[in-house]
């Protein structure tokens, strides 16, 4: 399986993109997870849409999307709710409407999330779910990647250093790799 992996920080010592590179270190042999930068994603307008369509880096990443077996996103939780660079980021990914459905029908998709607080990004993770229905993607529900109190769990430059964790991390991964096989199939 060739998964893509979304952070939601933009942050250069994000907890969140310490667990994305984490996850493409541990992900099971045979597998690989190509991880996406959202840097180049300008704010979503209309008017740009409409005058000359979407962005070249908007394209480049829905293809990216496309042409692999399903998507991987950590998660920041902000306000009890989800970044706003990562839901601008599915805004512009989710045009023209029309394209919906060769990007995001029937992917597979897990949410895991990184918080140095004690809630582990719960509400954040929540948040996503009306936006992976409304996408028609297929979310994976069989494991949760929930991690709170990070700051002992990461370095400062954003590494994941608790082995524990890494752990939990890989069992994770497994999970929805083996959700990814036959779902890919159906679509
Ligand atoms: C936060 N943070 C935060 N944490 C949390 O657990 N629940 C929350 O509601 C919020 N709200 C929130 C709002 C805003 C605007 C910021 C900037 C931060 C803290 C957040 O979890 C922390 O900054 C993480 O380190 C952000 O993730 P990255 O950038 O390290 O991946």
């Amino acid at each position: 399986m060739k998964l893509v992996g979304i952070s939601g920080s933009l942050r250069r010592g994000s907890i969140n993109s310490g667990l994305l590179r984490a996850a493409a270190e541990l992900v099971p042999d045979g597998h690989g997870i190509v991880i996406a930068s959202l840097r180049e994603i300008p704010l979503y307008d209309g008017d740009v849409e409409a005058r000359d369509g979407v962005p070249a880096s908007v394209s480049a990443l829905k293809d990216l999307i496309a042409a692999t077996d399903g998507l991987l996103i950590s998660t920041p939780e902000y306000n009890n709710s989800m970044p706003g660079v990562l839901k601008n980021a599915l805004d512009w990914l989710s045009r023209p409407a029309a394209d919906i459905g060769r990007v995001f029908g029937g992917r597979p998709v897990a949410l895991m999330g990184a918080s140095p607080g004690g809630f582990g990004t719960t509400l954040g993770q929540n948040a996503w779910l009306p936006v992976l229905r409304t996408l028609g993607t297929q979310p994976w529900f069989g494991g949760r990647l929930m991690i709170s109190r990070a700051g002992a769990l990461f370095s400062a430059d954003g590494e994941l250093t608790d082995e524990g964790t890494r752990q939990n991390l890989r069992k994770f991964l497994e999970g929805f790799i083996a959700f990814t096989g036959p779902q890919a199939g159906r679509r």
